[in-house]
């Protein structure tokens, strides 16, 4: 829908941050245009966000113009990728045409710690960029459908972004395509589940998001997965309107490594957990075994995300505390972070 620019203004300033998010039903494989090939579900966390101090000022030049700094630091490549994202949406958006921004973005989480931030970075510019729209009088940025329609930017910018925005837990692909949508019907105990991110290995990841999703596109079990997928995402909607810690721990971690399951048998084939990651599983499920409820999910990467429900934190931190006495943390890192309540408006 065609929209008017209503703004008086020739220049302004805002600021917002927005979590990561950690999916339990994983997002693998995608359809043009950024499409989901299944349905996914996440975590939203606390702890681990991106701030983007944003500037923007008219121009006169027929295309958006950025500078993009990260810790203060010029990053040509994200730079560029954030570029072409604000291109693609600058169709629908037309002021954006006319507006040269700047972007300082910072994460509240150590750079090498491994941890991907594109999820929080993207969902953090889509709220600058739908935060203009609606104040340069986009109609079809209205605040009833304010949240999905940055989503949807957010998702052109990287899929796993499209549920950074709501808050504890996020689908994506089971209401819509298009965006994210909140996790409606959620037990009090996931409000504030503990999640301590332990870093395996902090280097870059050895597989972009990008090379892993095209892994699918002639995976051997590709229907199959995605249909198995979609299924899982409405039983842990179900599951997780209970407070049923074995159901949950069981369904989450056969998802992780059926995730690195379809890496070890893509073609190319990837291996990414490590020799600790194994031993981090084991130490969980043992401690599991003996009444502990932690559990643990995995990214597209060696690092372990482990799980547990509030009343479970003396113990999951006694676990933590024992793994990294083994020396099985890079650097000793770990991150003690918690399902939140979503972005934030800073300024
Ligand atoms: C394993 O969202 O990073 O973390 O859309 O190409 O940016 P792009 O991919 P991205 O993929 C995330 C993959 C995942 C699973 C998930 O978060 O659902």
């Amino acid at each position: 829908m065609a929209s008017k620019m209503t703004s008086s203004t020739d220049s302004g300033t805002l600021c917002w941050s927005a979590p990561s998010n950690i999916a339990l039903i994983k997002y693998w494989g995608k359809r043009p245009v950024q499409l989901p090939g299944n349905a996914s579900l996440s975590l939203t966390l606390e702890k681990s966000r991106t701030r983007v101090e944003a500037a923007w000022q008219k121009h006169s030049e027929p295309l958006p113009k950025l500078d993009f700094f990260f810790e203060d630091k010029a990053m040509p490549a994200f730079s560029a990728k954030v570029e072409k994202w604000l291109i693609s949406i600058s169709d629908e958006l037309p002021f954006l045409k006319n507006l040269k921004l700047t972007f300082k973005t910072s994460n509240t989480f150590p750079h090498s710690a491994g941890i991907a931030s594109s999820a929080s970075s993207m969902a953090a510019m889509a709220l600058v960029i739908g935060d203009l729209a609606k104040s340069h009088g986009f109609e079809n940025f209205s605040e009833s459908i304010w949240l999905e329609k940055v989503s949807h930017l957010a998702r052109l910018g990287s899929g796993s972004a499209a549920r950074s925005l709501y808050p504890h837990a996020a689908t994506w692909g089971e209401e819509s395509q298009e965006y994210g949508s909140g996790v409606k019907e959620l037990h009090p105990v996931y409000l504030n589940y503990g999640d301590a991110i332990l870093v395996v290995d902090s280097k870059e990841k050895s597989v972009s998001s990008s090379e892993g999703h095209a892994l699918m596109n002639e995976h051997p079990y590709r229907q199959l997965r995605f249909s198995m997928a979609n299924q899982r995402v409405k039983d842990l909607l179900q599951l997780m309107q209970k407070d049923d810690f074995e159901s949950f721990a069981s369904l989450v971690e056969l998802e992780a490594l059926e995730l690195h399951a379809l890496m070890m048998t893509s073609n190319p084939s990837f291996i990414l957990m490590k020799p600790a990651t194994l031993a981090i599983i084991e130490q969980i499920r043992k401690a599991r075994s003996l009444g502990a409820e932690v559990c643990f999910t995995l990214d597209a990467g060696p690092n372990i995300h482990l799980l547990y429900p509030n009343r479970a934190r003396a113990q999951a931190i006694k676990l933590v505390e024992s793994i990294k006495a083994q020396g099985l943390l890079d650097n000793n890192q770990w991150i003690d972070d918690c399902v939140g309540t979503g972005p934030r408006k800073e300024a």
